[in-house]
């Protein structure tokens, strides 16, 4: 399943015609598609399930009530990295003993809300953290604090720089050769019950050798550790990337298309490469995805307000902006522009660019797209991932509504920001 096709030259989320959406709620908005989201857990778990994963959702993907509701009525657990994630998994009915909670910095209160909530485990990340997870649950008789390190592998991902994690070169996780003296000094303090261990070597990895790679050098180091410590689960993170072009369906499985560079790994790939080497563990297997399930799940619909050449350039300006939407602005991502209407005839290469105020607020350059006139409206896809979960108010601009729709109904799970919001809690 897709949720984004082009009916009689219209595009459309599922059942649901985004001009329509556009009409009714304004520009700039994002749109969801339920069934991607469900389609996309169930062939993850489905290709897994010879390992019958826990998949923990990322949070920080798309944190709106909605999508976290699907997913737990799915049976999904959540990765979270804050407070605040945490609250919003309860909030929506989340098992709290399917929850990691993970980040580099969290802090005393963070660790006292995990506690109290019950979650599965504490994903930590330095010797520090683990003293102070300690000296919070200490200071409960009888309090356990549930956690898994998490390694830090050394493993090239490839991929973006800013989203690479899993080399010394970054701040995550503890590094390989120091976890085994780090889980010998945790097992010996009764504050703490060791429950896993846990790698994520990176984002938007759209080959199967860094995953193969990492779990193939962790593997020895969980035998062992599960051996000595009794360690329940390995959890191999999240990672999975999509296809950012040609998103469009364009049957069965277009999404899993040839991307312009490389080919991407198909998710049996992912699943056939990793699956032996996880079963043999017979430890419980858990997963962190966030984009693979909602990224391709989601559009941004903006409207063209302005065009313009300045003999050099050809821009086409649109009310989203890099505050709604900062993917292309920081890490110089792909996103497939697609006109919500039916395309002109021709093409025309220019730049789609937002109304913020920094040269950096740039959709794509010198894209050949269709003419495109004032009103008309683009979509810019595969941008429920890190889209929303990202946004701002820089310029006070109020966030975009978040629509979902399922087959042939829309809601708005999230209202459009209202300026005058912006200022509350301001004081002149
Ligand atoms: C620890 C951890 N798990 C899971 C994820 C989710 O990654 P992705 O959305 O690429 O699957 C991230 C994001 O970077 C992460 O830091």
């Amino acid at each position: 399943m897709h949720g984004f096709q082009r009916k009689g030259g219209k595009l459309f989320a599922e059942g649901v015609s985004l001009d329509g959406l556009a009409d009714r709620y304004g520009t700039p908005l994002y749109v969801y598609s339920a069934g991607t989201i469900v389609d996309h857990y169930r062939r993850l778990r489905g290709v897994l399930r010879a390992v019958n994963p826990l998949i923990c959702y990322s949070v920080k993907a798309n944190s709106n009530l909605a999508i976290l509701s699907i997913l737990s009525r799915l049976g999904s657990g959540f990765d979270v990295v804050s407070g605040g994630e945490l609250e919003r998994v309860r909030k929506v009915g989340g098992k709290m003993d399917r929850c990691v909670f993970a980040g580099v910095g969290k802090t005393r209160e963070e660790i006292e809300l995990g506690l109290r909530f019950g979650v599965k485990a504490f994903h930590v990340e330095s010797e520090e953290e683990l003293e102070q997870i300690a000296a919070v649950a200490g200071r409960k008789k009888g309090r356990h604090a549930p956690i898994a390190l998490r390694v830090n592998p050394d493993v090239e991902a490839g991929g973006h720089a800013k989203i690479t994690t899993g080399t010394y070169a970054n701040k995550f996780g503890i590094p390989y050769e120091l976890v085994a003296a780090a889980y010998r000094r945790a097992g010996a303090d009764p504050r703490l019950h060791l429950r896993g261990i846990q790698m994520h070597i990176g984002s938007q990895i759209t080959r199967v050798e860094p995953f193969r790679a990492a779990v193939r050098k962790m593997i020895p180091l969980v035998e062992r550790l599960r051996d000595r410590h009794g360690l329940e689960y390995f959890d191999v993170g999240g990672g999975l990337g999509i296809v950012y072009e040609d998103a469009l369906a364009s049957g069965r499985d277009g999404w899993w298309k040839t991307l312009r560079s490389e080919k991407a790994m198909t998710l049996n790939e992912y699943a056939t490469s990793l699956v032996p080497m996880l079963r043999d563990l017979k430890m419980d297997i858990l997963l962190e995805p966030g984009r693979f399930l909602v990224g391709n799940a989601g559009v941004l619909v903006s409207e063209v307000l302005y065009r313009k050449s300045t003999g050099q350039k050809y821009f086409t300006i649109v009310d989203a902006g890099m505050n709604d939407l900062v993917r292309p602005a920081l890490y110089e991502a792909y996103h497939q522009i697609e006109p919500v209407g039916k395309p002109r005839p021709g093409a025309i290469p220019t730049d789609v660019v937002g109304p913020v105020c920094e040269s950096g607020d740039v959709f794509c350059h010198d894209r050949s797209l269709p003419p495109l006139e004032r009103g008309d409206r683009v979509a810019i896809l595969s941008a429920g991932a890190y889209g929303f979960s990202m946004s701002s108010n820089y310029n006070t601009r109020p966030r975009p509504a978040e629509v979902l729709v399922t087959g042939s109904r829309a809601r708005v799970v999230r209202a459009r920001e209202r300026v005058a919001g912006l200022w509350q809690g301001e004081r002149k």
